[in-house]
């Protein structure tokens, strides 16, 4: 069943995160649907309610272009079908105004990223302001972003790069959007911190402090880059060096803060990485894309369960359906649930 984000949040808030993962492929997809139901190995195992979760699926612009996008749609309506228990909402990630437009325009998605963060700050409200009346005319919510999220290695991790609090409320009452993506020290991709930096959760708070009672904020570049699919991918080959990521313990922490949403990524590009060179690596006269691809479903899968045990978002799946029976809120699909 797909929802928007906004029933996601408001059952989440304070309590847990829900996991917004992004896919570019069918096995990430499979992993995906799979871990969310607790299930690993096959599609027809029994769904495990104490680990099933909600969750977002998270396409990029690039994801949009790899293929083809309509590839993406077919496959997630597809994973609804052969996954009927799952609650989930489906989202543009990094969005510019013709991209977000063109996903409004689809009815697939319901909700949708617009990431101005790289403009000035009214022509950021403007611009997002712009889509939120758009979306909010079909019942699609919008994230925006404010401030840049960073890297220590690009040598921009510093106060000028964070969200400012004050800045955080003037934006949310001028654009309408219906949750925002804060920069609190992280960044994308692998290599986050280089010492023990993690996530600034005092300019969290601020930032909570200064929002309507309630808002739901989201992170990115929230990927662990967990040292185990480091060293498994060193180990076979590759070369990753310094890779560090997220702390998981700090997910719960800035979920009671008010995040809602944690964005990852690269954790999945890693898991992926390491089983199809480990595969290569093992069974050298292997060239048959299967026998990777099934370990890698089963192990993208079981990852999934892991990062919704760190979220708190495991075991909420019920509780969420639940709450929807008893809500306005319902399925968004047109797959007839
Ligand atoms: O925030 C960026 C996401 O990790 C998407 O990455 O643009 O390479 O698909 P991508
Ligand atoms: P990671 O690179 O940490 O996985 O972040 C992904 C992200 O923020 C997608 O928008
Ligand atoms: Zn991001």
């Amino acid at each position: 069943m797909i929802v928007t984000t906004k029933e996601l949040f408001k059952h989440a808030y304070g309590k847990y995160a829900v996991g917004a993962y992004n896919i570019n492929n069918l096995e990430q997809t499979v992993g995906l649907f799979r871990g969310d139901l607790g299930k690993v190995k096959t599609n027809e195992e029994a769904a495990n309610a104490a680990t099933s979760a909600p969750f977002i699926v998270q396409i990029s612009r690039g994801a949009r272009g790899y293929s083809d996008k309509r590839f993406l749609e077919s496959m997630i309506r597809t994973a609804d079908e052969i996954f009927p228990e799952v609650i989930f909402a489906v989202h543009l990630d990094h969005g510019t105004e013709e991209v977000c437009y063109d996903c409004i325009d689809s009815g697939f998605y319901s909700s949708v990223m617009i990431d101005a963060s790289h403009e000035p700050f009214p022509k950021n409200i403007e611009i997002t302001r712009r889509v939120v009346e758009r979306a909010h005319a079909k019942g699609i919510v919008v994230e925006a972003e404010l401030g840049q999220l960073g890297g220590v290695e690009e040598d921009v991790v510093g106060s000028v790069c964070l969200t400012e609090p004050a800045q955080a409320a003037e934006f949310v009452e001028k654009s309408g959007c219906d949750s925002l993506a804060v920069a609190i020290g992280t960044s994308h991709g692998a290599y986050k911190f280089t010492g023990g930096q993690g996530i600034r959760l005092d300019r969290l708070k601020e930032i909570q402090s200064a929002l309507p009672k309630g808002f739901p904020l989201v992170m990115h570049g929230s990927s662990s880059v967990p040292k185990e699919w480091v060293d498994r991918i060193n180990n076979a080959g590759g070369q990753l060096k310094s890779a560090s990521g997220v702390d998981e313990a700090q997910y719960l922490q800035a979920a009671k803060l008010g995040v809602c949403k944690i964005n990852i990524d690269t954790d999945g590009r890693l898991v992926w990485c390491a089983i199809h060179r480990e595969a290569f690596r093992d069974d050298p006269s292997n060239f048959d894309l299967r026998p990777p691809g099934k370990v890698f479903m089963a192990a993208y899968a079981s990852y999934i369960i892991h990062k919704n045990g760190k979220l708190g978002s495991a075991g909420q799946l019920e509780s969420v359906r639940s709450s929807l029976k008893g809500g306005s809120g319902g399925c968004r699909c047109c797959c007839g649930h």
